[in-house]
């Protein structure tokens, strides 16, 4: 089979790109490893900033989005009981953020393009590409047993952080940018109403949690816990306990409910430099990961796609290949903006043990900054809304 963008990766920025492609009746391919219901099912981000929603709308998916999304204006962030609440709307000019489930999103997304009749194959593993200095690459997947190939002018590869994409250039082709964090996030979501309207995060001197969620009848929590630790160290009542204890503030409970699922998420922040080799370009967790603190990684991932659509439209409705050269460029200055938001948010909220004693209390000292200077949290609420990022890139 041959389409003119193969897309390698079925998650939000696949999916996503497909859908945008379409609109302007460019062919595309999306090939996906998972089954659809494992693809669907995966738990993974919930908070969409204004331009992932505003985006979503164009590409015609966001009308549950719009249903159901719980629209936020503040968030809550807590030092050991002590809340502060950073007003995102005033400090922004009115920008606000959208809780609605990357399992929803990526649900939207492929009903729509199954709806369409547009390729998407389920059980498609990409096992390597061929001919990225030519203008016909070559994607070989196996599908249904077998050996099969899709020519195309140019490959997405929007395969997430365990992806073959990146390895298609030659070896030491990207500059490759990490650090892992001395702990991990305890996910759970319980069936329970929210205790909060607006999301919580804490720092507690018996580690971070955030209470956030999937709707009006599902909690999403977190706890921080050690690297090492397996969800059969969390029974139910510990995480409680943990969660009361860390979330916990004068005049304020949190209500409990039975947990549904409970996943343990390493932290770490990767780069890959550039985003683009010959006729492959990288977009989302294929290129960078970000530690989920602030919750960024699903909107990277959308903010590229939409960086990588405009550029292929401008080559295919104009044949101006202009911002297929800058593409990675383009957005390499919020992938920076954006890793240093994710690491200032997790280091300022996790308990981390490595750290000397001067070094939590300047880590103390900046949480009060928070609280005394309007300036300190508008630099919060501008990066968490994503305004800054969108005037960086
Ligand atoms: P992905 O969603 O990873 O999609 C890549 C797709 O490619 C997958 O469906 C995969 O099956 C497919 N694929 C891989 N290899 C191949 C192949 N060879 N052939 C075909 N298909 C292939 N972000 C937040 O903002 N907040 C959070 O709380 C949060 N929690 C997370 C928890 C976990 C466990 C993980 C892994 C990520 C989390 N993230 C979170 C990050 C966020 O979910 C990602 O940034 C987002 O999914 C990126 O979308 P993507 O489309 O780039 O990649
Ligand atoms: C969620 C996850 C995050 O990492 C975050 O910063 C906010 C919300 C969530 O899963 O709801």
């Amino acid at each position: 089979t041959r389409t003119q963008v193969g897309i390698i990766g079925g998650g939000p920025a696949g999916l996503l790109l497909a859908q945008l492609l379409h609109q302007q009746g460019i062919g595309a391919v999306v090939l996906e490893n998972r089954p659809r219901a494992r693809v669907e099912a995966r738990q993974r981000a919930g908070l969409l900033e204004q331009g992932t929603v505003d985006l979503l709308r164009e590409a015609g998916a966001a009308a549950r989005l719009d249903r159901e999304g719980l629209v936020h204006e503040g968030v809550l962030l807590s030092y050991n009981g002590r809340r502060h609440r950073i007003n995102l709307s005033a400090l922004t000019g009115g920008a606000c953020v959208t809780i609605y489930a990357q399992t929803e999103v990526v649900k939207d997304l492929i009903q729509q393009r199954l709806a369409q009749g547009a390729p998407l194959l389920f059980e498609a593993e990409a096992t390597r590409i061929e001919g990225l200095q030519t203008a016909k690459p070559l994607i070989y997947y196996t599908y249904q047993g077998e050996e099969r190939t899709l020519a195309c002018d140019f490959v997405a590869g929007c395969d997430g952080f365990q992806g073959i994409a990146r390895r298609a250039a030659p070896a030491g082709f990207f500059k490759t940018y990490d650090k892992t964090y001395p702990y991990c996030w305890l996910g759970i979501i319980a069936e329970v109403p929210p205790s909060t309207d607006e999301l919580i995060y804490a720092f507690h001197e018996r580690g971070f949690a955030l209470h956030s969620m999937r709707s009006s009848e599902r909690s999403r929590l977190y706890v921080q816990c050690a690297v090492t630790d397996t969800v059969e160290d969390w029974p139910d009542a510990r995480i409680w306990e943990e969660l009361h204890a860390r979330l916990g503030t004068a005049g304020w409970s949190l209500r409990e409910g039975p947990i549904l699922e409970k996943t343990i998420t390493p932290m770490r922040s990767f780069v890959t430099e550039p985003m683009q080799y010959e006729r492959l370009f990288l977009a989302g967790d294929a290129a960078h990961i970000v530690p989920p603190t602030g919750g960024k990684g699903l909107n990277m991932a959308v903010a590229d796609t939409k960086t990588l659509f405009d550029a292929l439209r401008a080559w295919y409705q104009t044949g101006d290949g202009e911002l297929l050269r800058t593409y990675s460029a383009a957005c390499m200055r919020r992938v920076w903006r954006v890793q240093e938001f994710s690491n200032y948010m997790t280091e300022l909220l996790h308990l981390n043990p490595e750290k000397s004693a001067f070094d939590q209390h300047l880590q103390e000292s900046r949480f009060q900054l928070l609280t005394t200077s309007p300036a300190a949290s508008q630099v919060i609420a501008e990066n968490y809304v994503g305004l800054a990022a969108q005037r960086a890139a």
